[in-house]
């Protein structure tokens, strides 16, 4: 039995990889990850990894690997829908029935083809003589050309059924567009569309796929904003627009900002890792969601009461998910959109300023630390003292880390030199640790020869291609919004590796139909030590990845080692087949 995707994606969310496998093993934090003891070997050092970002567990010691699913299966050596129905009692769900479900993931995926269809359709508008004034107006917003077209922005018309008329006309059904949320029922009963003379903003997955849309009136009128009701594919209060770009930044913040055009303007001025919750007070599955990529927050809402009212309440919804938080005051009332656009050219800079003088959470972790000890009794307050050494030694900017330094020094009236010494040591340990565990990495990127698994043995095969081919699918099942482009330029038959390229094709074809890219959901396609193998994969590419050059990186190599393949097969066919091959090309050239 197949088990719907939404099902299996909440109960791997509500049964958190970390905390079910706590429940088995002693888990130590080590960066993004933690590693315990392999439970499935007899482990000598810690082999065993969690990798919470992709849910995901692999062991470089006996090659384990996989989701909490298959986790659970080995740990209680259960079969997999036993080990599914005990997730699902951990997690108070019912079982899904069966015939409900299968009609229900291909509604979605309907929604899902309807909501592209419509962005597709609102954005063409611009370039109509009706829809002309919605781009005029985002212009005169100014927002750029590039922006409006990065963003897929668009215009619904001024018309009752002008979508619906083109969505019947593409085949979806009453029904289809009615559960999509973009036709409602007039009084008559006929159908029109959900949003009328409104500029459109498509909310946009990490899958790419375009989940909802608000839509701004462009006058005074109310309601200002109209956002898609909850339907079979969204859920208010569970994306964050823009968090499919700003997760792939090079930042290691978000910026949490109220409003569709506040994350824009950000964008467009280079904060490239600025998101919105939509039309809601942050939940903590978005908390959550901001957590699991980057560890700090900076809160950037609208400087009115109701934006500080929503900051405390963000405050305490991200500490509980234990985020970082920071908080940036827009001086002067206004939102970060205003207060970019009324500096003109310097708003760039200016804001720049604002998210570098915001204020740290040091002072506040150490006053937090300072209550742990009693700092009277003169040992309390060595090991205080020693304590705050260890937390300072992590600031990685000497000035930043010295400033500290002396403000807690003379809080507490210490002697500068004893303090900076401490100090001075566990910064040398901390550094000497970093580079020891890069230098191990990148050791073992370099040694580790492509692992040989059952049926994953390539014969003169190139390494370089098999480990480009490699990388490019473990890049793939974290970037599944890249697969458009990925795919365009790299073919499956480019992939010389016939185990990869099944990899590959599986994947991209559940990315291209809206299906999650876990490689844990390759649990029926492929087996247990194909799993093993994908999950090696992952594992071993997790660390570079998401840096766009790399993949362009990881595509030329294929490319490339797929001519010199073809150039070598070239060289053995007959004189008369090398001909006809030319002509081939040739005439594929033309055509
Ligand atoms: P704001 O009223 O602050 O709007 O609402 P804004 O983002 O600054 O937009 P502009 O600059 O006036 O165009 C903040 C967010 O609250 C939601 C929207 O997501 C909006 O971006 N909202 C607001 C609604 O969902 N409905 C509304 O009627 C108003
Ligand atoms: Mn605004």
């Amino acid at each position: 039995m197949a088990l719907p995707e939404d099902f299996l994606d909440e109960l791997r969310s509500k049964n958190d990889i970390t905390s079910v496998i706590s429940m088995y093993a002693n888990l130590k934090k080590r960066g993004r990850n933690y590693v315990c003891k392999c439970p499935f070997h007899n482990d000598s050092t810690p082999s065993f990894t969690v990798y919470p970002d992709t849910e995901s567990f692999y062991c470089f010691g006996c090659a384990a690997g996989g989701d909490v699913i298959s986790f659970i299966m080995r740990a209680e050596q259960l079969v997999y829908i036993d080990a599914v129905k005990y997730l699902a009692q951990r997690a108070g769900m019912q079982m899904p029935e069966n015939k409900y479900d299968d009609s229900f993931s291909k509604l979605r995926l309907r929604i899902l083809e309807a909501n592209r269809e419509a962005a597709r359709f609102y954005h063409s508008q611009f370039y109509t003589e009706s829809g002309y004034r919605g781009l005029d107006y985002l212009r005169s917003r100014q927002l750029s050309d590039q922006t409006i077209n990065k963003f897929g922005l668009g215009f619904a018309p001024d018309s009752w059924t002008a979508l619906t008329d083109h969505l019947l006309a593409k085949k979806f059904t009453r029904y289809e567009l009615l559960q999509a949320n973009l036709c409602v029922e007039s009084k008559k009963g006929s159908l029109i569309d959900r949003f009328r003379n409104r500029v459109m903003f498509p909310i946009i997955d990490l899958k790419g796929n375009v989940i909802a849309f608000g839509g701004r009136i462009m006058t005074d009128e109310k309601p200002k904003y109209l956002n898609t009701s909850d339907t079979p594919v969204f859920k208010k209060g569970d994306g964050l627009f823009a968090f499919n770009i700003a997760k792939n930044s090079k930042s290691d913040k978000f910026i949490l900002c109220e409003g569709y055009m506040d994350v824009i303007a950000l964008h467009q001025a280079g904060f490239d890792f600025a998101v919105a919750a939509l039309g809601t007070a942050l939940t903590s599955e978005q908390a959550r969601m901001l957590k699991k990529y980057k560890e700090t927050v900076v809160l950037c809402y609208d400087s009115d009461n109701a934006g500080q009212l929503a900051t405390q309440r963000a405050i305490g919804i991200l500490r509980k998910e234990n985020v970082n938080v920071k908080v940036l005051q827009i001086p002067e009332g206004k939102d970060p959109d205003e207060y970019i656009k009324r500096n003109g050219s310097d708003g760039a800079v200016k804001f720049k300023l604002l998210l570098d003088s915001i204020e740290s959470d040091i002072d506040y972790k150490i006053e937090q630390l300072e209550t742990r000890f009693d700092i009277t009794d003169a040992s309390g307050k060595f090991q205080f003292l020693d304590q705050a050494a260890k937390m300072l030694a992590e600031i990685k900017n000497d000035i930043e880390r010295n400033i500290y330094a002396s403000k807690l020094c003379e809080k507490y009236k210490v002697s500068a030199q004893d303090f900076e010494m401490q100090l001075a040591k566990y910064v040398r340990s901390n550094v000497y640790k970093s580079s020891r565990e890069e230098f191990k990495r990148v050791k073992k990127q370099i040694t580790e020869s492509v692992p040989v698994s059952k049926g994953v043995q390539g014969g003169g095969l190139s390494t370089r291609a098999v480990r480009a081919e490699e990388a490019l699918i473990s890049y793939l099942m974290h970037n599944p919004d890249m697969v458009q482009s990925v795919t365009d330029r790299v073919p499956s038959e480019k992939i010389s590796h016939e185990f990869n390229r099944r990899v590959y094709n599986a994947l991209t074809e559940r990315i291209l139909s809206g299906k999650s890219a876990n490689f844990v959901d390759f649990s029926g396609e492929f087996t247990k030590d194909e799993n093993a193998y994908i999950a090696s994969v992952f594992a071993r590419f997790s660390n570079e990845l998401n840096v766009p050059q790399a993949v362009d990186e990881y595509i030329s190599v294929i490319l490339e080692e797929n001519e010199k393949k073809s150039a070598a097969q070239l060289a053995e066919l007959p004189p008369e087949d090398i001909q006809k091959y030319f002509d081939e090309m040739k005439a594929r050239k033309k055509g």
